[in-house]
């Protein structure tokens, strides 16, 4: 018997709203009609840094909300972000977000959402703030490890599967940053000005599945204003879009400190406040969190008479809701936390995300017959990646290295040495939780370089890992990167090793695209993201071959950053104006990553989306249409062979395209709107199909404000990446 049937027996005198036989809106309306207004308002919003209260008088549970979006955030203090001081909170870390893209693999995404959702119900969590899905406009971007990449249709999908997997726990998803939060440089300050052709067709649809088929139970408002109103209170996104367009019922969470306005915070759609910075607040007034916005001030514009209670209602219907759906669920399972399975998936959802870039001469996968010398070099072989980076900093119980990863794959059957190589962030701190790792270092650059290039000389295989790390400017929540080049004269490493030592592999640990002045140097790169705990296992799995690489990029690598159009064209980050607000048009419209690639013809990307290769290779057969045309409420189903023709089994992401060959509005040469993940034996062949409705032909209508197909030409296009077609069929819409 579940706590509250105890406390509450079911019998003739239960409240509908305690008994869960009773549907939900029936349980909502009920609870609502009993809480009075002081009640209701208390519910909107926080009472310490991540909890709102419930209605205890009815024993309604508090909301306690945890960072995310990679595992479960370690317990601060209640009015502080310094730490608790627990020592049971400890978690698994996740690979980013941008790993999990990178998989392409809805089955993943949903361990991903049920591993973590464990853990956070296991904390007692009610709300996870994550996972993110703004998408990737500029390289630069701080936050980008923390999101799903530049396509909205490959965000979007993998985002359902995720939210599902999570709310399976009876534990809310929050997805974040709605919307248009595509950088973090002045993020408080910025107003974007974007099209409606890109904000649906771009910006939002991500989001639009998160609700409409992922079911998310909230959503996070995001720091930037729109339309000159901040993304926490916003009348476009929120009421108009959100809840009156899609028809969201879940709870709109402000992002901490996102709010700025009672009235609008009262009107525009917002259901919860966190993290407001008041003056309470900083001068340590106790009462606080009765001066944020939606506490006193509008308990006083209620009483007053100045507003009515409607959108109180609404609000509280929302928090009801939400309660009815996580804490007060009697049905909910228990959670589990650091267990076997979790760090088992964490170890393959990193595995199978790497993506290998380049494998000139076939250097990888590390060939271990003749007790091989191996030379591991860089600081990021060996420094710990869960601490640091802003909200998503984590306290793990273990962080296998790349560096531990290698050695405990090689014991026995290689020998590995370690060099330094260069020395970029030593500190190891966010938030009071500490690595405790030393890495200090004083020698120079010269003499860091002269001891790696000679342990490189010495050794059959040079591993280099290096790359961005959690620091700020780095990919680093609150900042944005300084240029699209590697730091720490990486570089010049790199090129250093590359003379010394022909079997050279550089893997680039990051969360962004970035420079690689020296790709023709180097036969093998391999972009391995931020990985969580299981690291240094995940990485030594894919380059000793036991596990083949099949990742696939989730956004463009640019040769060069004037080759991003928010670069090229603007605007980034936007021209401040008499009140400081930058004013950011996106001047690119819908032209976004490879959309822009494929326009402008003239510049090759380093990497272009969607490619990865892997140890074996992949035989594409004639894609086939099974029929010519299609009437607009009908579909056709595509199908191609595809075959394993290399000698070890292996995984291919088939990607399929639509192009609208003419139409009225300007529209992208091709579109993402299918893939499958298939495993293939060696020789064994596969026929994959993709299901084409009228949804994959529409562009957004900015005039009549709908979705529209129009009649004519379209063509499927089966590839391997965005520059790599392999089969297309014309076809046509009546
Ligand atoms: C971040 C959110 C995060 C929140 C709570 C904010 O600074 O933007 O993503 O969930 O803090 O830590």
């Amino acid at each position: 018997m579940g706590l509250m049937a105890s406390i509450f027996p079911l019998c003739a005198q239960t409240p509908v709203y305690l008994d869960d036989t009773k549907p939900v809106e029936e349980r909502v309306e009920d609870a609502l009609s009993r809480m009075t207004v002081a009640e209701k308002v208390a519910m909107t919003h926080a009472q310490s840094k991540f909890c709102s209260p419930g209605v205890p008088r009815l024993g309604i549970p508090e909301f306690w909300m945890t960072d995310g979006p990679h595992g479960i955030r370690p317990e601060v203090l209640w009015d502080e972000w310094d730490q608790a001081g627990w020592t049971n909170d400890s978690c698994v870390a996740y690979p980013a977000l941008t790993c999990l893209a990178a998989t392409w693999d809805k089955e993943l995404s949903l361990l991903y959402g049920k591993s973590i959702g464990e853990e956070a119900r296991y904390r007692n969590k009610t709300v996870i703030l994550g996972p993110g899905i703004n998408i990737y406009r500029t390289p630069l971007n701080g936050r980008n490890f923390e999101y799903m990449g530049e396509d909205p249709y490959l965000a979007g999908q993998m985002v359902v599967p995720y939210i599902k997997g999570v709310q399976e726990n009876g534990v809310a998803a929050c997805v974040k940053h709605y919307a248009l939060n595509n950088h973090e440089m002045n993020r408080h300050t910025t107003n974007v000005i974007v099209d409606d052709r890109a904000l649906y067709e771009i910006y939002l649809p991500a989001f639009k599945a998160a609700v409409q088929q992922g079911d998310a139970w909230a959503i996070m408002g995001s720091y930037n204003q729109y339309k000159n109103q901040h993304g926490c209170h916003n009348q476009y996104l929120l009421n108009d879009i959100l809840k009156g367009e899609w028809g969201f019922d879940g709870v709109v969470v402000s992002d901490w400190g996102g709010v700025h306005n009672t009235d609008e915070a009262i009107t525009n759609g917002l259901d919860m406040e966190f993290g407001s910075w008041t003056d309470g607040l900083s001068n340590g007034a106790s009462n606080a969190y009765d001066n944020y916005y939606l506490a006193n001030p509008y308990l006083e514009r209620i009483n007053s008479g100045q507003v009515g209670t409607t959108e109180l209602d609404d609000k509280a219907r929302r928090i009801l809701r939400l309660a009815f759906r996580t804490n007060m669920d009697r049905n909910r399972p228990y959670g589990s936390m650091r267990s076997p399975e979790h760090y088992a998936a964490a170890r393959q959802i990193g595995a199978d995300g790497i993506v290998l870039l380049q494998n000139n001469g076939r250097v990888l996968p590390i060939q271990l017959n003749d007790q091989p010398k191996i030379a591991v070099i860089g600081e990021n072989a060996v420094k710990m990646m869960t601490v640091g980076g802003g909200s998503s900093s984590l306290k793990v119980q273990r962080e296998v290295s790349p560096l531990e990863g290698i050695q405990n794959r090689a014991k026995g059957v290689a020998t590995v040495a370690y060099a330094r190589g260069y020395v970029g962030d030593a500190s190891g701190e966010y938030n009071g939780v500490i690595t405790g790792q030393d890495l200090s270092d004083n020698r120079t650059a010269a003499e860091l370089i002269a001891e790696a290039v000679e342990l490189a000389r010495s050794s059959d295989y040079v591993i280099f890992v290096g790359g961005l790390n959690k620091s700020k400017h780095q990919d680093c929540e609150d900042s944005d990167r300084a240029g699209l080049e590697l730091p720490y004269n990486q570089d010049e490493l790199i090129r250093a090793l590359a003379k010394a030592n022909k079997n050279l592999t550089v893997v680039n640990v990051s969360g962004n695209a970035v420079a690689m002045p020296w790709v023709k140097e180097v036969p093998a790169i391999v972009q391995a993201w931020f990985l969580g705990s299981e690291a240094g296992n995940s990485i030594a799995s894919v380059l000793f071959g036991d596990i083949n690489p099949s990742g696939k990029l989730p956004f463009t690598f640019p040769a060069k950053l004037e080759d991003v159009p928010a670069h090229l064209l603007g605007e980034y980050p936007g021209t401040p104006d008499e009140n400081g607000i930058f004013q950011q048009h996106y001047n690119e419209g819908i032209f976004v990553g490879y959309r822009w690639t494929d326009k402008q013809k003239k510049t090759k990307p380093l990497f272009p989306f969607g490619h990865g290769l892997s140890y074996t290779t992949f035989a594409y057969g004639k894609a086939t249409a099974d029929q010519k045309s299609m009437t607009p409420d009908g579909q056709i189903i595509i199908t191609v062979p595809i075959k394993n023709t290399g000698d070890r089994a292996g995984q291919e992401i088939v990607q399929l395209y639509i192009s609208d060959k003419k139409s009225s509005l300007p529209r992208p040469v091709k579109e993402l709107k299918g893939f499958e993940k298939i495993h293939l034996h060696p020789g064994e062949e596969q026929l994959v199909t993709f299901t084409i409705d009228k949804d994959a032909l529409c562009y957004f209508d900015d005039v009549q404000h709908e979705w529209v197909a129009e009649p004519g030409k379209f063509e499927a296009i089966v590839a391997s990446s965005a520059a790599d077609i392999r089969s297309v069929v014309p076809f046509e819409l009546q």
